[in-house]
């Protein structure tokens, strides 16, 4: 494990080609491990995970993706679809049984409820990023898909949107742009 500041962030980049090898279960289930431990509201841990790990499910992935993306997909061995689940809240019982659960019928508007799940798994995929990283794997995270058609493929019968897809394995760093400028502290933060 590699958990410096270059490997989780100074040099990781997203690529967008990557050499094909697919993860282990251990691999998998290693970075499962570490992301689950993001904090979230009430530790509401909205997010859901399909890892897509074989040829022909990456290929039904990368038909799924916007034309720009489906080259870039076919190119991964692994990848995680990431989503967030409409019915986070029924696990409440477990996750923060201390909470009244938040459903439409106590008071929360269906938007809310979208809201609070899209915000909190946002938080937990930047971490599902970093442990990637810090278990030495490259993401690609890509947003550009069918959303209805990964739902419709990936997602079965549940609540659960999609949100982004996030490629595994080695990435080719030869395929990289120069890294885009980021914001200065100034134009980005204040201190009072
Ligand atoms: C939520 C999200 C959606 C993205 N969507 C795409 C995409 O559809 N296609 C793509 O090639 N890159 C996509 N990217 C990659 C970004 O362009 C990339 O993270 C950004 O330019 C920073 O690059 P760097 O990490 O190499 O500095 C996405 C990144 C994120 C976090």
């Amino acid at each position: 494990m590699d958990f410096s500041k270059e490997s989780i962030f100074t040099d990781a980049r997203s690529h967008k080609k990557f050499g094909g090898d697919q993860l282990s279960e251990k691999d998998i289930r290693a970075i499962y491990e570490l992301t689950k431990l993001a904090p979230t509201a009430n530790n509401s841990c909205p997010l859901r995970i399909v890892f897509v790990n074989t040829a022909e499910s990456i290929e039904q992935l990368a038909k799924c993706a916007l034309d720009f993306n489906q080259e870039k997909t076919r190119t991964a061995g692994s990848a995680a679809i990431l989503a967030y689940d409409l019915d986070f809240h029924t696990k409440f019982t477990t996750l923060a049984p201390h909470m009244k659960q938040p459903t439409v019928h106590s008071g929360w508007p269906v938007d809310r409820l979208e809201r609070y799940a899209l915000a909190n798994a946002n938080l937990q995929i930047g971490f599902l990023i970093a442990a990637a990283r810090a278990l030495g794997f490259d993401c690609g995270p890509m947003g550009g898909f069918d959303s209805k058609a990964v739902e419709s493929h990936f997602f079965g019968d549940t609540r659960w949107k999609f949100n982004c897809v996030v490629l595994l394995g080695r990435g080719d760093d030869q395929a990289l742009r120069p890294r885009a400028p980021r914001l200065a502290f100034e134009d980005a933060c204040r201190i009072t």
